[in-house]
């Protein structure tokens, strides 16, 4: 199979002696700068640490939008495998769970549903719309949804079909006050019941209502780092927009050197700090100020940005991984 890494919470790597729920997700078992210094002195790494020029230097073709790559790797895992429950982010973003009783939330990029999952079941007030550019996966993610107990999923999970690499969020999805030409109407949505893809005014809107008015919160969890790196400002700006004035963008993403960028081959780069697996999904790899000059181009207020690192066994192999994440809160300004 090829290798998307399906990103994992600390706890569920085999992460010796520590119980999930008392893992701590800001964790610093290393120092990263220690880390970058050992990457960076290291002769076998340095292929990654060169300026990419052009992708002439490199056989393979520049980064195209990896939807299409995407949307194969769902197909071939049709078996939901991937599905691993982040419970681990809601204490990682404890607001998620403090919020007022109806937040409205956006997935970007939700796979099967893994981060929708622990957010609904977090409070019964919250709304989930979830977008991915599969619609297979979005048939996984509303199965797994519906079939977690202890979800009262009516009215409470949305998922629609979209790349937000390319196209627009749909007009239902904005809030009026900050609406701007970025909308458009009807989209392809979802329909939970009836597990099919259709393009007409969403039923949860009231007969007179055009939109659901924005949103409380916007999840970026492992989806802006397969989206190439060019197209990433467009990408946050559109993100941007359906967030209500106030709100908070949540992102967690792979940080620099961790251990599955350093496992990449020279081959397989298509840009500076950006690779693409042999299924043709890309993985990109932030510094915190890479992410801070990306959000703050989009207007977004830095809250929190920090690296976790965590040191982890893979007991099978009996080696010890240096996992590097980048956790970031964002926040929309009120005007
Ligand atoms: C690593 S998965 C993360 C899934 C989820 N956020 C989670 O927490 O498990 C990345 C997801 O982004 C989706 N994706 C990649 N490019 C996309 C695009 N251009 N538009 C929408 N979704 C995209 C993929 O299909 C995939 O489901």
């Amino acid at each position: 199979m090829a290798s998307v890494e399906v990103e994992e919470a600390p706890g569920k790597l085999e992460n010796a002696g520590k119980d999930e729920a008392e893992a701590e997700y800001h964790s610093h078992d290393f120092e990263w700068k220690d880390l970058k210094a050992e990457v960076e002195s290291d002769p076998a790494f340095c292929y990654h640490l060169t300026p990419f020029h052009s992708p002439a230097e490199n056989s393979s073709s520049p980064p195209q939008p990896s939807s299409e790559a995407w949307r194969s790797f769902h197909r071939r895992h049709a078996s939901g495998k991937f599905f691993k429950e982040r419970r681990y982010l809601l204490k990682e973003f404890p607001e998620l769970t403090n919020s007022k009783a109806c937040a409205k939330i956006l997935e970007v990029g939700c796979g099967n549903g893994s981060t929708a999952v622990s957010i609904l079941r977090s409070s019964g007030g919250i709304t989930v719309f979830a977008c991915d550019c599969s619609e297979d996966t979005l048939e996984r993610a509303n199965e797994v949804i519906c079939n977690t107990k202890g979800i009262d999923t009516k009215d409470r999970f949305h998922p629609f079909l979209m790349d937000v690499s390319k196209a627009t969020f749909p007009d239902w999805l904005f809030c009026n006050a900050c609406k701007s030409s970025h909308g458009k109407a009807a989209e392809f949505y979802l329909d939970p019941s009836h597990h099919k893809i259709r393009k007409e005014h969403p039923d949860f809107l009231r007969e007179n209502q055009c939109c659901v008015g924005g949103m409380d919160f916007i999840t970026m969890i492992f989806t802006l780092s397969a989206i190439p790196f060019a197209i990433m400002p467009s990408t946050i700006q559109q993100c941007v927009s359906v967030l209500k004035p106030g709100g908070l963008l949540l992102f967690r993403d792979y940080g620099l050197y961790d251990m599955t960028m350093l496992r990449f081959l020279p081959h397989q780069r298509v840009g500076f700090r950006e690779y693409m697996r042999s299924d043709g999904t890309l993985s990109y790899f932030f510094t915190l100020d890479t992410v801070r000059e990306l959000f703050n181009a989009a207007g977004l207020i830095e809250l929190e940005l920090e690296y976790c690192c965590v040191k982890s066994v893979n007991r099978k192999k009996g080696k010890e991984m240096q996992r590097v994440w980048v956790h970031g809160k964002f926040q929309k300004p009120q005007s």
